[in-house]
């Protein structure tokens, strides 16, 4: 993190694997864009503005199989060793994603990538404090819900994706019996869930807010979290924020390459975001699992489309929705939120 495009989405992959960061210039689109300006975008993103291959810090690991994934004909991008950064896909191939929906197949790879995740779970639990009862909004697999529970919180979760909500219980049953008693998830939409509780607090984490497109539904759920919280009750929602989309203007894929089972499998995920509108931005991740050898066990494509939220938009949303919003921070370690931070977390109180 600390990086000037410091996203927890682009940024936040376990540590051991080598990671990727797209701004290989395969794309289509980014092709396009001459040289000079693509220099001084790659610069402006922090990259190496000339670099053909990946960087690595594990040079000695062994290289992907490119050829195997690149015959698949879909993972953008070029191989993740440093010793080999060959192309893995066709020009045009990124540039004319197929049309899959929704959180489907984000679901059954979802973990491999955040599920080991934890810098933001530190910094919530570090601004809430003592255990209480939690919230978890938009809560996925469960990823923060869980974290909490261990640490003693009572843990309600909210989120629309069954498939989602379905791996999210099925790591409930590998909980420990007493922090399993205190987590319970549930299916329901941001902007109409119902519990007979209130909560001492609640977070939005991963810029899962923008998922909901429509300014009036987000002030809609907003109200409905506020609701939910005691008095004083304190809210945490991340957002990233529009500098980190910069990648999208160029269409430049962001890859991930995930070691598994100490390199007996792979997990390739590539991300490309285009804009569809200027405040709207479509992204397609590929995902890949591919043995040693390169032969593909398992692949799925997921379609996202996000609004780029300024956050002060986001603070006036939580005003109309009754907050009254207290700090913005722009890392989890607590920095104040910066013109050029990658992404905010803001801290509102009911
Ligand atoms: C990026 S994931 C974040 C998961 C989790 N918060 C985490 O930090 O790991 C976004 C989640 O928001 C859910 N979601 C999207 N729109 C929603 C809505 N309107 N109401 C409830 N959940 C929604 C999706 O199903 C998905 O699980």
């Amino acid at each position: 993190m600390g990086e000037p495009f410091a996203s927890p989405r682009r940024e936040g992959a376990p540590r051991e694997i080598l990671r990727a960061p797209g701004g290989r210039s395969l794309g289509a689109g980014w092709r396009r864009v001459p040289s000079d300006q693509r220099r001084a975008a790659a610069e402006r993103l922090g990259r190496k503005a000339t670099c053909g291959r990946f960087t690595s810090s594990e040079a000695a690991e062994p290289c992907l199989p490119h050829r195997s994934l690149g015959s698949l004909g879909w993972v953008g991008g070029g191989c993740a060793s440093a010793t080999c950064g060959r192309a893995l896909a066709s020009d045009n191939d990124m540039a004319r994603p197929p049309r899959f929906p929704g959180y489907g197949a984000e679901a059954d790879f979802y973990d491999l990538c955040w599920g080991p995740w934890t810098d933001d779970i530190e910094f919530f639990r570090k601004r809430l404090g003592r255990p209480g009862r939690l919230l978890d909004l938009m809560c996925g697999t469960g990823r923060v819900a869980l974290a909490f529970a261990r640490a003693g919180w009572t843990v309600d979760g909210v989120d629309r994706s069954v498939a989602m909500l379905r791996i999210a219980r099925s790591k409930l049953k590998t909980f420990p019996v007493r922090a399993r008693r205190r987590v319970r998830f549930h299916r329901g939409e941001l902007t109409g869930f119902r519990l007979p509780f209130v909560f001492d607090a609640a977070v939005i984490a991963l810029n899962s807010l923008p998922l909901i497109l429509s300014r009036s539904e987000r002030v809609q759920a907003l109200r409905n979290v506020h609701r939910h919280l005691v008095r004083s009750g304190r809210l945490l929602v991340q957002i990233d924020t529009p500098r980190s989309y910069e990648s999208a203007r160029f269409g430049a894929p962001i890859l991930n390459v995930f070691r598994l089972d100490q390199g007996r499998r792979w997990y390739v995920r590539s991300l490309v975001e285009r804009f569809l509108r200027p405040d709207i931005v479509k992204g397609v991740t590929r995902h890949l699992i591919v043995d040693r050898s390169g032969r593909c066990l398992k692949q799925g494509t997921s379609e996202t489309r996000t609004r780029v939220l300024p956050t002060a938009e986001v603070v006036r949303e939580l005003r109309e929705a009754g907050f009254s919003t207290t700090r913005l921070f722009g890392s989890y370690h607590g920095d104040r939120l910066k013109s050029d931070s990658g992404f905010a977390v803001i801290e509102a109180v009911a």
